[in-house]
């Protein structure tokens, strides 16, 4: 697999079960290389779960799933992040105590490590390690517009600007592929506008591929060059904002509630039109 550049994504078939629930069922997917794709669709419809299958939290039970053309089956998940398979959220609330700089850096050790011995000792290695890692860290302090945060403590900062922190910290992970379950989950209305420009910017200084889950319908039509609308572990309508939006399908199984926040209307508002 090539250690640089977004990824391409091909789902295939994919089922997973848990005993005798099947959450996902016979699923298709495809996101092409440096593209957002949204994964919509009601409660318990299986896009978590699909989320999990593709990082190796959960087993599927039949499919495939393939990253540039190779199979994940056989990768462990710690294994999958080394290709660049990076699922969701760090999140900075678990070092309330240290600065923004003191987090980012903690997220650029975990990929580089220095041995403390090295790092103790001022081994000329271990200082050019230094730098390079401060200088990765100044980058996205400087993409995300953190530097007036760099040394607050992040206990300090608003929710909207710890989620900046946390996207941040994302891009150190070097995803090629990056999967977001509902990363504006719990914050205001008027922060999660604001996520629009963030997410495409994490999505740009990150240059990865990015299959986005979101209960936000407005946010995901905004980003997304597509749009896959599952329900009860299946896809029952998929393709560009604008065409999901007046698929019936989708209305049928998730828009239809949100057709008016989208100023949507069609025959198929009002209940599943049949295929
Ligand atoms: N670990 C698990 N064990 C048993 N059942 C599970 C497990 N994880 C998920 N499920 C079930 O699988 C189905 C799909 O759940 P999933 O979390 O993927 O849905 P979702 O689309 O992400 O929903 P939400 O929008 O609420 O996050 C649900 O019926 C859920 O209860
Ligand atoms: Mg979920």
């Amino acid at each position: 697999m090539p250690a640089t550049g977004p990824a391409r994504l091909e789902v295939e078939d994919l089922t997973v079960s848990f005993g005798g629930l099947v959450a996902v069922n016979g699923v298709c997917l495809t996101a092409e290389p440096g593209s957002i794709v949204g994964l919509i669709g009601p409660n318990g419809s299986g896009k978590t779960t699909t989320l999990d299958a593709v990082s190796g939290r959960v087993t599927p039970s039949a499919g495939s799933i393939r990253v540039d053309g190779e199979e994940l089956a056989e990768y462990l998940p710690e294994e999958r992040i080394e290709v660049g398979v990076v699922r969701s959220f760090q999140d900075c609330r678990l070092f309330p105590e240290l600065s923004v700089e003191d987090v980012l850096m903690i997220c650029e050790d975990a990929r580089h490590p220095v041995g403390v011995v090295s790092s103790t000792l001022q081994m000329p290695w271990a200082r050019r390690a230094e730098r390079r890692k401060l200088a990765a860290v100044d980058q996205v302090i400087g993409s995300f517009g953190l530097s007036r945060f760099r040394h607050h403590r992040t206990s300090e900062l608003s929710t909207g600007t710890r989620r900046v922190v946390d996207l941040a910290s994302i891009v150190l992970a070097r995803p090629r592929l990056l999967l977001l379950d509902e990363p504006t989950a719990g914050i205001a209305q008027r922060e999660a506008e604001a996520f629009i420009p963030l997410l495409r910017r994490l999505q740009q200084v990150a240059d990865c591929t990015v299959v986005l889950v979101e209960h936000d319908v407005p946010l995901v039509f905004e980003l997304c060059s597509k749009v896959v609308v599952m329900e009860s572990g299946a896809v029952v309508s998929e393709g560009t904002p604008e065409e999901v939006s007046r698929d019936p399908r989708a209305l049928a199984a998730y828009l239809g509630a949100s057709a008016e926040a989208l100023e949507v209307s069609g025959p198929g508002a009002g209940g599943r039109s049949g295929d």
